[in-house]
């Protein structure tokens, strides 16, 4: 049964919308998390129309009491929310209708359209740098566990095989990289919200004399000068949800990461690897298998990566068939990118616990790293340095691994007459190729794992995360 309604745009129907409709159509179940930034939003807005003579200073006033006075009641959970008024906007206008005669002046020359587009912007810019702090958080504690572990040499992998050995904090300081990317693309995103899309009215902004710049300082829309970023055309700044998908696409990515750097976790924590321990903080044990110690915290990173996926895909199918500008579909932008944020921000402070409390096993990683095939490369370039193109250098080393592993010897183990018949530039100092120190001491190139290097990336990853 249709009601009369009670709605701020009740004037041109003369029955409400169905109960079904009220429950179907409210999103201040999930939207009332923009209160702060709607708020701040209406203060900016109002103290421009008093700036701008639409309202008094009186008027203002009261608007800016009556909303301090909400966002009170909203922060100590006594505001009473209401379905029925839909949104998280309507709520806090009606609340303020209800304290203050001047509120009904507060919605001139302004749309929801602008408004939500304006306390999304806002929230992006106070979530990215959450997330930012959060990602550094992570990262400190990840440089913390490579100065830890400063002494371990590992094989690195290609293709999940042996490849070349390297340093731990090697291995470490790539993830710390992708990090940090992570952490920069949170800045660029909050440079993309900083544009104010206020005074777009609902579409075609207003015909009374509003002073958008006034609004944009206010809200802090401003550049590096302290000068107003407004939006350019008023219809695409109440249409464009595009900074909404940059985040959850920067939220996304960095699950790519963590979900990567999981996966090596997992793999590490294995009895095949023995490399590395997940702490029993962040592990748990199994119902039926006394013995078992499962990495779960790696695992659920993992998981939420592809929620974060989601979440984006959820945005991109969301925007790609709307014609412009406003449409009603937008509303359903809110909970993917307020998911994003939560875990996101859940991961980046799991990832800090489980990296803090790593355990990682040198004897574990020194017989791993001593196998001598991870230096064939190595004897390649030894033979190069004797005048050998390095094709035919590679094809001998080949030749040699084959007849090591044909004769169940290490490559080391090669007599110097069997590795001489191999390739005649060999010399019997071909075994020092195999002294693990010095093969990773000649990788000082930048970006090598070369000791010197890597001294140089700790100290230049201390600068920047102190
Ligand atoms: N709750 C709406 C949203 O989030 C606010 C904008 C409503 N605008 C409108 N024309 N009905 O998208």
């Amino acid at each position: 049964m249709a009601k009369a309604t009670q709605a701020t745009w009740g004037g041109r129907f003369t029955a409400g919308p169905a109960d079904l409709m009220l429950q179907f159509s409210e999103s201040v179940s999930f939207d009332r998390r923009l209160a702060p930034f709607d708020i701040a939003g209406s203060k900016a807005h109002s103290a421009m129309l008093a700036h701008v003579g639409l309202i008094t200073a009186k008027e203002r006033d009261a608007i800016h009491a009556g909303l301090d006075d909400i966002l009170a009641a909203i922060v100590e959970g006594k505001f009473p929310w209401d379905a029925k008024l839909e949104d998280v906007h309507m709520n806090i206008e009606q609340a303020l209708t209800k304290r203050v005669p001047a509120a009904a002046k507060l919605h001139t020359a302004r749309s929801r359209n602008d408004q939500v587009a304006t306390d999304i912007r806002l929230w992006l810019k106070h979530a990215c740098a959450l997330l930012g702090e959060k990602i550094a958080g992570a990262e400190r504690a990840l440089l913390g566990l490579a100065a830890a572990n400063r002494e371990i040499l590992i094989p690195g992998y290609t293709h999940l095989q042996r490849a070349q050995p390297v340093y731990l904090a090697h291995h470490l300081l790539a993830w710390l990289e992708m990090l940090e990317r992570d952490r920069a693309r949170m800045t660029a995103v909050a440079a993309q919200a900083n544009w104010c899309p206020l005074g777009a009215g609902a579409i075609a902004g207003t015909t009374l004399p509003i002073d958008r710049e006034f609004a944009a300082v206010q809200l802090g829309f401003v550049d590096a000068k302290g000068r107003a970023q407004v939006t350019q055309n008023s219809m695409d700044a109440v249409a464009d949800r595009d900074v909404l998908i940059e985040f959850a696409a920067a939220c996304a990515l960095f699950g790519v990461h963590f979900s990567r750097i999981a996966e090596d976790l997992i793999l590490w924590s294995t009895a095949e690897f023995r490399f590395a321990e997940v702490s029993d903080a962040f592990s748990t044990g199994s119902s039926l298998m006394p013995q078992k110690r499962n990495p779960d915290a790696c695992e659920i990173l993992r998981g939420k990566a592809a929620r974060l996926q989601g979440n984006l895909q959820t945005l991109l199918t969301l925007t790609k068939g709307l014609p412009l500008t406003y449409n009603r579909d937008l509303q359903e932008d809110k909970p993917p990118v307020f998911d994003s944020l939560d875990q996101s921000a859940l991961c980046a402070d799991v990832l800090a616990g489980v990296l803090g409390g790593l355990k990682f096993f040198p004897l574990r990683c020194a017989v791993a790293v001593a196998d001598p095939a991870l230096l064939a490369t190595d004897l390649a370039d030894y033979l190069v340095e004797r005048g050998v193109p390095f094709r035919e250098a590679h094809h001998a080393v080949g030749a040699a691994v084959g007849l090591a592993e044909r004769n169940s010897i290490a490559l080391n183990e090669l007599s110097l007459t069997d590795i001489q018949q191999v390739h005649r530039a060999f010399g019997a100092d071909w075994t020092e190729v195999f002294d693990l120190k010095r093969a990773i001491a000649k990788r000082e190139g930048t970006g090598m794992p070369g000791p010197k290097q890597i001294a140089k990336q700790f100290r230049r990853w201390e600068k920047l995360l102190k």
